[in-house]
């Protein structure tokens, strides 16, 4: 498939955006400084929150907030156990079914996954592996190259 160029230019603090890569969904995320302030406070719920299993991300992806620029999140919007489409749940959210501690991320509607705001899967969840994070690139501040 041929790589997708996006504009990101109109994606606000907190916002989400979809784009289609090789017939799969492909999230773009513009996190805020408190969707980034969870990640450290989850490490320890992760499976793998050193993003050591290498499949899932490329190398520049390799890090603390699994992104080059620490806001922006690029992931692609497939459950990694059985190809579900997870949802966001932005907000705590006691009224989704979720625990009252839920900090925010994404929920697996199939069978119960759950991940963080850099696409990291909770531990002891049927989903093994972190979302996946595209190869991409930044040709400008506001443009990605996915692919
Ligand atoms: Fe997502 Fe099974 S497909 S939890």
């Amino acid at each position: 498939g041929a790589p997708v160029e996006v504009d990101i230019s109109k994606l606000e603090a907190g916002q989400m955006m979809t784009v289609e890569w090789r017939g799969k969904p492909v999230w773009i995320i513009n996190r805020t400084p408190e969707m980034l302030e969870t990640l450290p406070k989850l490490a320890d719920q992760m499976a793998d929150p050193n993003s050591e299993v290498k499949s899932q991300q490329p190398d520049y992806a390799a890090n603390p907030t699994r992104s080059i620029k620490e806001n922006l999140l690029v992931v692609v919007g497939i459950c990694t156990h059985l190809g579900c489409s997870p949802t966001s749940k932005f907000k705590a959210g006691a009224e989704e079914g979720m625990a009252g501690d839920w900090l925010g991320g994404f929920l697996c509607p199939c069978h119960g996954s759950t991940f963080d705001f850099a696409g990291r899967v909770f531990k002891a969840k049927p989903a093994p592996t972190n979302l996946e994070v595209p190869p991409h690139v930044y040709l400008a501040d506001t443009r990605i190259l996915i692919g």
